[in-house]
């Protein structure tokens, strides 16, 4: 599979520490058929050497204006007009200002602004440096000139913190930059997924609810934008900010959730139920808190709607997939699940290890369909948000073929 033959990229390198990724980055790109013209920045010359990038992309890295190999100082057009894509990674805080600004003070400054070509570019910083309003205001310019902004991922930084600044992995980064240049899986449709928990009150201060992160359907409505459907996502109380494209309507209660996916259903072609909704709701809610006095205390539940059921009873609902969590018996239970709830496809999650399910920003599903099943291996929620949508978009073509 070459989706990137014949396909120039020109790759800018700015000094942070993640500048050693970006060599793993030139091999996945090559490894997909794309040419690689490397600029380094000084920058990025203090943390890894030109010669890497030369042996990896096979050609000779380019590192200012004035490069005595540069034919009469025009380097900076001629690459300009050779790249079909401008990818930046990683991009330091510094690097965003100056591109920001239309500052032209070196090699990669210039050809930012003489190419006509997509500019995507991969921020790596610190969490705070991410986070400062300058550098917020500048994410937010370089968005209206149209520049794409792959990331930042969230985790455990170089510098010792926790948050969002670390590079997006090579392989994200990549895959990203396939989806710039191979048709769209998913252009024309329109995807409504829910995401993440929801809270049960008892009274004002008290509610039910569960560990859900709301990663996995964050990341499918991410991943479904990339794919350029348009996706609508009803979340409960997460602590995650919306995905770029993504309209987000949030939501408290499972009774709540239900009401926004039924009011935004209509002309919708899919259907992900990706929440982890409350089965059971407390049913005396109490205007006031309840009084700590008593050695027990009884609380009384009562079943909340199944959403993902409701919408599939609906004549002509829009193709439906849903999610199974199980710690045993996945495939059974799933295929249960799928001929109960009248499911076009269930994607089923290990759960019960520590490192993938509910809070781990990893992944690993096995999903199911009439006649047909595939597995999708431990990778990030993101990559498997994308692995899933390309047999969702496949499945539904099918379906609707028929
Ligand atoms: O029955 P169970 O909760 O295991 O089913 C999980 C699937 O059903 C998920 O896709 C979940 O989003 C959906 N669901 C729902 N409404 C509920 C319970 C589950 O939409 N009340």
């Amino acid at each position: 599979m070459n989706p990137l033959a014949n396909k120039h990229i020109v790759l800018g390198v700015t000094g942070g520490i993640a500048a050693y990724k970006s060599a793993e980055l030139v091999r996945r790109l090559r490894e997909w058929g794309a040419e690689i013209k490397v600029i380094m920045t000084d920058g990025a010359q203090q943390f890894i050497t030109p010669l890497t990038f030369q042996a990896l992309s096979g050609n000779t890295v380019h590192k200012n204006i004035f490069d005595d190999e540069a034919t009469m100082a025009m380097d900076h057009i001629e690459l300009a007009r050779w790249a079909d894509l401008v990818l930046i990674a990683p991009t330091t805080a510094d690097r965003m200002a100056r591109m920001a600004h239309g500052l032209a003070d070196d090699l990669l400054g210039t050809i930012c602004l003489a190419t006509t070509a997509t500019i995507a570019i991969a921020p790596a910083m610190n969490r705070q440096m991410w986070q400062a309003r300058a550098t917020q205001a500048n994410a937010g310019r370089l968005r209206e000139y149209g520049v794409l902004i792959l990331g930042p991922g969230e985790g455990v930084q170089a510098c010792g913190e926790i948050g969002p600044g670390r590079m997006l992995e090579p392989q994200d980064i990549a895959t990203r930059v396939r989806g710039l240049f191979v048709e769209p899986l998913l252009k024309g449709i329109s995807v409504l997924i829910t995401a993440g928990p929801t809270r049960e009150a008892a009274d004002p201060v008290r509610f039910l609810t569960n560990a859900s992160s709301g990663k996995m359907g964050y990341e499918i409505a991410r991943a479904a934008v990339e794919l350029g459907a348009s996706a609508t996502l009803v979340s409960g109380p997460v602590a995650l900010e919306n995905p770029v494209g993504v309209h987000r309507i949030a939501v408290t209660s499972a009774a709540e959730m239900r009401d926004a996916v039924m009011m935004h259903l209509a002309e919708k072609n899919i259907f992900i139920a990706a929440a982890a909704v409350s089965d059971y709701r407390p049913t005396d809610y109490t205007e006031k808190k309840r009084k700590k006095g008593t050695a027990s205390m009884e609380l009384s539940l009562a079943l909340n709607p199944d959403i993902l059921a409701e919408v599939t009873a609906i004549p002509n609902h829009p193709f439906a997939v849903g999610f199974a969590a199980e710690t045993h018996d996945l495939e059974r239970n799933a295929q249960e699940k799928r001929h109960r709830k009248s499911l076009d496809m269930i994607a089923a999650n290990h759960v019960g290890g520590p490192e993938i399910g509910f809070e781990s920003d990893e992944n690993a599903l096995s999903v199911y369909w009439e006649g047909g099943g595939a597995e999708i291996t431990k990778a990030s929620k993101w990559q498997v948000a994308h692995r899933l949508l390309a047999l969702v978009a496949q499945r539904y073509h099918e379906v609707e073929d028929l």
